[in-house]
C-alpha cells in the first residue's frame, strides 16, 4: 500500500542500457512497479509533458531531448512515494547529487539526468495520467 510517484528513465539511460540497473535500485529502495511501458514521447507530446516549465530558458533542449529516444515511464507505490523517491534519485544537477542516489550513478548532466521524478502528489497523478490507463495499473 502507500501512494504513488511518477518516473521516466530517460532517453540516455535507456541507450546505455541501464534500465534494469536503475529499476533494481527502485525495487531496493521499497518501490513497487504500478505501471511500466517503455516508450518515445514525439516533441509535441514532450512539449505538453513538461508544460509548466515552458517560459524556462532550458525548454526547447529539454523536449528535443526527452523526445530524442525511447523512455520507460513508471507508476511506483510507497508509503511517502513523492518524496522518497526525490530522495533516492539525488538533486537535478548530478554534480550536486548525494552519493548512492540513483543520479550520482547514471547521470551525465542536469540534462541528461537518467531520470524524472514527481515534484508533488498532484503532479504525480497528472503525470501517471499522461502515460497509463486504469487497465495499465496494478
Ligand atoms: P526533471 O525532473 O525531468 O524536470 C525538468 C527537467 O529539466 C529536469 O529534470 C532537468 O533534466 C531539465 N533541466 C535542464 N536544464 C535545467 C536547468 N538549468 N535547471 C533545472 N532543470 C533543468
Amino acid at each position: 500500500a502507500g501512494n504513488v510517484t511518477f518516473t521516466m528513465i530517460k532517453p540516455d539511460a535507456v541507450q546505455d542500457n541501464h534500465i534494469g540497473g536503475i529499476t533494481k535500485m527502485m525495487e531496493e529502495a521499497g518501490f513497487r512497479v504500478v505501471a511500466m511501458k517503455k516508450t518515445r514521447l514525439t516533441e509535441e507530446r514532450a512539449g505538453q509533458f513538461y508544460e509548466v516549465h515552458k517560459e524556462r530558458p532550458f525548454y526547447g533542449d529539454l523536449v528535443k531531448y526527452m523526445s530524442s529516444g525511447p523512455i520507460v515511464a513508471m507508476i511506483l507505490e510507497k508509503e511517502n512515494a513523492v518524496l522518497d523517491f526525490r530522495t533516492l534519485i539525488g538533486a537535478t544537477n548530478p554534480a550536486q547529487a548525494e552519493e548512492g542516489t540513483i543520479r550520482k550513478i547514471y547521470a551525465k548532466s542536469v540534462e541528461a539526468n537518467a531520470v524524472h521524478g514527481s515534484d508533488s502528489d498532484e503532479n504525480a497523478q497528472i503525470e501517471g495520467e499522461f502515460f497509463f490507463g486504469a487497465d495499465e495499473r496494478f
